[in-house]
């Protein structure tokens, strides 16, 4: 039986308390901890938890658990990861892991040195329909990845950085690229692996009450030749988001399509139906998922502790985003081709390039929380 807590009880926390219920091991959730203790108490009552305990202070539960899951701002992270490593427990650290690498490189080491597993939450790789597009692009059956084009565009409201966390680069990280994008990135690195180069732009378009970047164009490099292009905001209406793998046979698509041309005698194309058939057979064909989202993260996070399933998203992947990412905003910033990995001794290794990150606009508004804390899920978009 693992025993459970969950630090940070806001807008995430269910999607772990459900995660957590839902699966098939054996798991007594045991403690809440919130600085604010009445949304612990609150999603007690919600979820009915029996023997379970709202606590402030999230260091008063480590001795009494074995597994935690962090829901706290990221910039939290790596204090509440580290303490739980070293008190013996594994953890499961909501995205992004965190916001400099060696905060990441601290988290790793901590969890080398306890032998314990840190996994970090990309819970999309937990939709089957996303899970197989990915999986039919590492194939190799579709011929070599040429262009992927990644487009995380989301809606957020002016009032969303209100929120007293967001908005500031030393408090939140960064904006839509670190905490929005960071889902299809991680897809993208699963798909692909990290790119040696990355040129980027970014710029705040309609955020008005935050330091940070609303939206940002990068293009990357691959060794293999091979380019993608990733655009995140969070200033499009109806978050069209999507990503296409171009590849020599065929272009594959999430949320899924299919598209298959040939070169006519002049080069121009025509479509190849054969092609394009069999890709969608191809993806019908695959399974689905048993559970989804957090729910299948959850499960695999338990599995793998009892070595009973390989872990899935490992701190090696959590941290190739955060590597990923830095790389766009140093680029942006230095407006110049970045090149991976970023050495220790950079200034973008830690967290000492945020004092002097371009702010945007200054944040003069914020509310320590919102009335309504609903939030929309990533995976009803696929
Ligand atoms: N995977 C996803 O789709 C997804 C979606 C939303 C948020 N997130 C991530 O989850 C994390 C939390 O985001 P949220 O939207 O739930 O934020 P939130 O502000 O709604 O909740 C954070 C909670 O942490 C609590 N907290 C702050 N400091 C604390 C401390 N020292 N000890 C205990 N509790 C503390 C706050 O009181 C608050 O209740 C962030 O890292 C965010 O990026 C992930």
């Amino acid at each position: 039986m693992f025993r459970v807590m969950i630090v940070g009880c806001g807008g995430i926390a269910p999607a772990h308390i459900e995660g957590y219920l839902h699966a098939e091991e054996g798991v007594h959730i045991t403690h809440l901890a919130d600085q604010n203790t009445e949304r612990a108490k609150a999603l007690i009552q919600k979820y009915e938890l029996r023997d379970v305990v709202a606590i402030a202070d999230y260091r008063d539960g480590l001795a009494c658990v074995d597994v935690v899951s962090v829901c706290t701002p990221p910039g939290l992270h790596c204090e509440v990861a580290v303490a739980a490593l070293e008190s013996g427990c594994h953890v499961l650290l909501e995205k992004p892991m965190a916001p400099s690498l060696a905060a990441c490189d601290a988290m790793i080491a901590a969890a080398e040195k306890q032998g314990r597993l840190l996994s970090v939450v990309a819970q999309s790789r937990y939709i089957s329909s996303i899970r197989n597009v990915i999986d039919m692009v590492r194939s190799g059956e579709y011929g070599r990845s040429l262009y992927t084009r990644i487009h995380s565009v989301w809606y957020r409201g002016e009032s969303y950085y209100h929120l007293d966390w967001r908005g500031r680069w030393e408090v939140e990280g960064g904006g839509c690229t670190l905490n929005h994008s960071i889902h299809h990135i991680d897809l993208l690195l699963w798909a692909k692996g990290m790119p040696s180069c990355v040129r980027a732009f970014m710029t705040n378009l309609s955020h008005h009450n935050s330091e940070e970047e609303d939206f940002s164009s990068a293009m990357l490099r691959y060794a293999d030749g091979s380019v993608a292009e990733i655009t995140s905001s969070l200033i499009c209406h109806s978050e069209q988001q999507s990503l296409t793998f171009q590849m020599e046979k065929a272009g594959l698509a999430i949320p899924f399509q299919a598209f298959a041309s040939r070169a006519r005698e002049n080069g121009f194309p025509e479509t190849d139906e054969a092609q394009i058939a069999a890709a969608i057979a191809d993806y019908e064909s695959r399974p689905k998922l048993a559970l989804e989202n957090h729910d299948g993260q959850v499960q695999n996070f338990l599995r793998a502790i009892t070595a009973r399933e390989p872990l899935m998203v490992t701190a090696q992947d959590g941290r190739n985003s955060i590597e990923l990412i830095t790389g766009i905003y140093q680029s942006a910033i230095q407006e110049r081709e970045v090149c991976f990995p970023i050495a220790q001794d950079s200034a973008y290794y830690t967290d000492a390039w945020r004092a002097h990150a371009p702010h945007f606009f200054e944040k003069t508004t914020e509310v320590a929380a919102f009335q309504d804390t609903t939030i929309t899920s990533f995976k009803d978009k696929f």
